[in-house]
């Protein structure tokens, strides 16, 4: 008959554990302590943007972080290459495609603001990313 023979003591299989949990337990910490988040400051006009944004249904023909209808571009990021003048120009006369929808001098303030916030969020273009070795987007 054989007799088991324990190589691994305990006392071992306890250290061992030990050492993985720790392990564990840094790497962990050190993700989510580098997050990369910012406090984003959102002002009360940006917040009736959002409303306005809703109340007409932008969302149907237009994507934010490449969520929405697919008719129009997404507009995460449509702030950094419109300015205000252009984009207001935009919103009133509307295109052969793009429908006029008659918003007020300050829903078009008020949602401008709002892309304006969602521009400072992050880029809604997933091929500018960089991955880094520990799984984080940077962006
Ligand atoms: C019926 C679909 C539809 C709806 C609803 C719609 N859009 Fe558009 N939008 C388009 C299309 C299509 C274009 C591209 C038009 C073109 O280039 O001729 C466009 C273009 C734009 C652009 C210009 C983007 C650029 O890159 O210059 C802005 C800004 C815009 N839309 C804002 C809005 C806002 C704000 C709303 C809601 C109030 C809205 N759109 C609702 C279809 C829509």
């Amino acid at each position: 008959m054989f007799k088991i023979v324990n190589v691994i003591t305990d006392n071992q299989k306890f250290t061992v554990a030990s050492i993985i949990i720790t392990l564990f337990l840094c790497y962990t910490f050190s993700l989510f302590s580098n997050l990369p988040q910012k406090n984003y400051d959102t002002s009360a006009m940006a917040r009736k943007g959002k409303m306005v944004w809703q109340k007409y249904n932008c969302n149907a023909c237009h994507q934010i972080y490449g969520l929405g209808g697919y008719l129009g571009p997404d507009l995460t990021n449509v702030t950094s290459i419109r300015n205000t003048k252009q984009l207001t120009a935009f919103i009133k006369s509307g295109t052969k495609s793009m429908p006029v929808l008659n918003l007020t001098d300050t829903e078009i303030e008020c949602l401008i603001e709002f892309l304006k916030n969602v521009n400072s969020t992050g880029k809604s273009d997933p091929r500018t990313f960089q991955i880094q070795k520990n799984g984080t987007i940077h962006q």
